[in-house]
């Protein structure tokens, strides 16, 4: 069967972040977009994002800020740095890098459009681990940054009479044709709403989100060992056997991040979905005890972070309470996030949310045990300067106890926290304008599925081994925006 003139609409399937932005770019290019999203209402994990988005350099940074290609690079890993990929050898380093310089190559322009063009406010920047400066941007008021980013996006979609969104709508199949050239392309959507199935043809981007949410499906499939750890994400299924059928390349599956930063809430301590003690928390000061004793550098990578608790002994009492009610176990630490009042005060826009859900409560430094006590006092001395920390913490945020007899009858906020699966890095391989790549054979480098693009979490081996907070919001505005721009074109026969 021949190609045939392309379709004219955009199909954007997934309304999260990446398929707001995705829409967005496509509508600016002159294209029309239908998009189709499972749940009830659009905003995905995307809606939940707490800490913000990264951009460097940017007009909000105090420094000259030029560390963001290479602080990806650290952090991505052996993932990034071996020549050949385990997982596929098309998939190397050269285009591994490539993935990383147009992510952080375009951040500054994603936040001036953001703030510019749809008019979030991000002003104010925080660092987060792994970073060498602060460049993780959000608002000054009360909504967290994921919220502000995707109503302010929406609002403007919602104003263009070349977009539709449907909700409840579930994308089951793409559609394909066979070139005359015997290579596939993909020609539209089949999907289900109100318990009817019907399909659509246009330029598909999918933008459909991780699966650290999919507890018992791709997450055990890929990473059986992690099925008994609670999640940030709510359960959903994983989409990437849509994309796997249409001959898409998957990277990285077993690549899934595990955030050391899960509020265990004490009036549902084995609940399985918890409330992220977002990382901005420790950025601002705050500080991680086990048995009231600091043992590790807060500031590291969520990857070292979460490793180095997990070595620890866990809690049993969760384990305890499945086996009585029957259910699958859960293991969980007992570690306690600790912010002093100088650490507070630079997170109140979330402070107030958290003690309100009863995660986090205010206690007087003179309540609390004396290991805890006396932890504080030597982690003031190394804030002040008097002596070096001996985990290697150098950046400090807002803590501003001192460690003297006047702490005593001030209030620190404390809350229990236990590592959880967050954010999958694995997923379809695609080009720096999101693209989805063929699998093809062994030597040949990936090609283009026509007719396909990709952006956000369905995406994979731009973060190698670990993810940087703050990166996944702005990989959804990056790819997002190139996938739209280029599916539009390739929908308008530019
Ligand atoms: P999502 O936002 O998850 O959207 C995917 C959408 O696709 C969903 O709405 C889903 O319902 C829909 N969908 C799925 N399958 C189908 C189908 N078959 N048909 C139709 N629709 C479908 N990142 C940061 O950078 N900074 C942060 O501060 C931050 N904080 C976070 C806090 C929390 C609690 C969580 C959970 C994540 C956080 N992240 C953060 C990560 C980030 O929010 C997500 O990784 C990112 O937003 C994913 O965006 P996305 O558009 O790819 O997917
Ligand atoms: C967080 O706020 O800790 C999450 C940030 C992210 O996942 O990027």
């Amino acid at each position: 069967m021949s190609p045939g003139p392309a379709p004219q609409t955009i199909i954007v399937v997934g309304g999260g972040l990446a398929g707001l932005s995705a829409s967005y770019a496509a509508l600016r290019a002159g294209g029309a977009v239908r998009l189709l999203e499972r749940a009830e209402r659009p905003g995905g994990n995307s809606i939940k994002a707490s800490s913000g988005i990264n951009g460097a350099p940017t007009r909000f940074q105090r420094d000259q800020d030029t560390a963001f290609y290479s602080d990806t690079v650290r952090s991505a890993g052996a993932r990034l740095a071996a020549e050949a990929d385990a997982s596929t050898t098309h998939f190397r380093r050269p285009e591994r890098e490539a993935l990383v310089a147009t992510l952080t190559g375009a951040s500054g322009k994603a936040i001036d459009f953001l703030v510019d063009e749809i008019g979030v406010d991000l002003s104010v920047v925080a660092q987060l681990g792994g970073h060498s400066f602060p460049r993780t941007h959000r608002g000054a008021g009360k909504l967290p940054p994921g919220a502000a980013i995707v109503t302010a996006l929406l609002e403007k979609l919602k104003q263009d009479p070349k977009f539709e969104l449907s909700t409840a709508s579930e994308v089951k199949r793409l559609l394909t044709q066979i070139s005359d050239a015997g290579s596939r392309k993909v020609t539209g959507v089949e999907f289900t709403s109100a318990g009817q199935t019907a399909t659509l043809q246009g330029a598909v981007i999918f933008t459909t989100g991780g699966f650290a949410g999919d507890t018992w499906g791709l997450l055990q499939k890929h990473r059986p060992d992690l099925a008994g750890l609670p999640s940030t994400n709510d359960p959903r299924p994983g989409t990437h056997g849509l994309l796997e059928a249409v001959g898409a390349q998957l990277i990285d599956m077993d690549s899934v991040q595990i955030h050391p930063t899960g509020f265990v809430q004490p009036s549902d301590p084995d609940a399985r979905v918890k409330f992220l003690a977002a990382e901005m928390l420790r950025g601002g000061g705050g500080i991680l005890l086990h048995r009231g004793r600091r043992f590790v550098n807060e500031m590291e990578t969520r990857e070292h972070v979460s490793h180095v608790i997990m070595k620890l002994p866990p809690s049993s009492t969760a384990a305890t309470a499945a086996e009585k009610e029957g259910s699958e176990s859960l293991t969980q630490w007992d570690i306690q996030l600790l912010l002093d009042p100088g650490a507070c005060e630079a997170a109140a826009s979330h402070i107030g949310f958290y003690l309100w859900k009863g995660l986090l409560a205010k206690k007087k430094v003179k309540e609390l045990d004396e290991a805890t006590r006396e932890s504080i006092r030597e982690y003031s001395q190394v804030v002040a300067g008097t002596k070096p920390d001996a985990l290697g913490r150098k950046v400090f945020g807002s803590w501003r106890l001192q460690g003297t007899e006047e702490d005593e009858e001030l209030e620190v906020c404390i809350g229990r926290v236990t590592p959880i699966t967050h954010f999958t890095m694995g997923g379809a391989a695609i080009s720096s304008k999101g693209h989805v790549l063929a699998k093809s054979d062994e030597g040949a480098s990936l090609k283009p599925i026509e007719g396909l693009w990709a952006a956000g979490e369905i995406t994979g081996g731009l973060h190698g081994d670990n993810r940087l907070g703050g990166s996944s919001l702005l990989e959804c505005v990056v790819f997002g925006r190139a996938a739209g721009a280029e599916a539009a074109s390739y929908a308008l026969g530019r």
